[in-house]
């Protein structure tokens, strides 16, 4: 089973699906790292340098060609389920679990905004706006997902049971 987790910037993605693959005992794949590590540069730098469509692509790309294990949890990109036909790959070929959580929440987990470049700059108040106007934007592809959490809080024994239908 390949599990991916999905779900706004700064709702736990990275951390929980290392947690969750050290309980399923398997791989881990954080995708984001891996475009850093095939373009040698941080998703800001790619940014700043080639735009955000060009990201989108990569960021496709990278999603539908990586050789996955059999079994593995992978963190994705928060805007990655929004572009193309992501989502519907990932629903065919596994178990999406949105990582669920609301702007105040975010805004209080986004402490280092300048690694990522979407939200660069932004004080909380801006960045709690910002946060609004996306999720009703990307919503409607993160819900598409099998499994749905309340991300604050979620430990990842908890996770593994919801993923299991518990
Ligand atoms: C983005 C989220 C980031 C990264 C890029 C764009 C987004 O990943 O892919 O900065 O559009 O929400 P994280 O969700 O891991 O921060």
């Amino acid at each position: 089973m390949i599990v991916f987790l999905v779900g706004f910037m700064g709702c736990g993605k990275s951390t929980k699906a290392k947690q969750l693959a050290n309980r399923l005992n398997c791989a881990v794949i954080d995708l984001d790292a891996e475009i850093v590590k095939k373009v040698g540069k941080s998703i800001a730098e790619y940014f700043a340098e080639f735009g955000e469509a060009a990201f989108r692509k990569l960021e496709s790309d990278t999603l539908k060609i990586y050789p996955y294990p059999e079994t593995c949890v992978v963190a994705t990109g928060g805007g990655l389920p929004c572009f193309f036909d992501n989502m519907d790959w990932m629903n065919a070929k596994g178990q999406t679990v949105y990582l669920q959580m609301t702007p105040a929440q975010l805004v209080s987990r986004l402490g280092n905004r300048e690694k990522r470049p979407l939200l660069k700059g932004m004080d909380d108040e801006q960045l709690f706006t910002f946060i609004e106007l996306k999720l009703v934007e990307r919503n409607p592809f993160y819900t598409q997902s099998k499994v749905i959490l309340d991300a604050f809080n979620l430990d990842a024994e908890l996770l593994e049971k919801r993923l299991k239908g518990n």
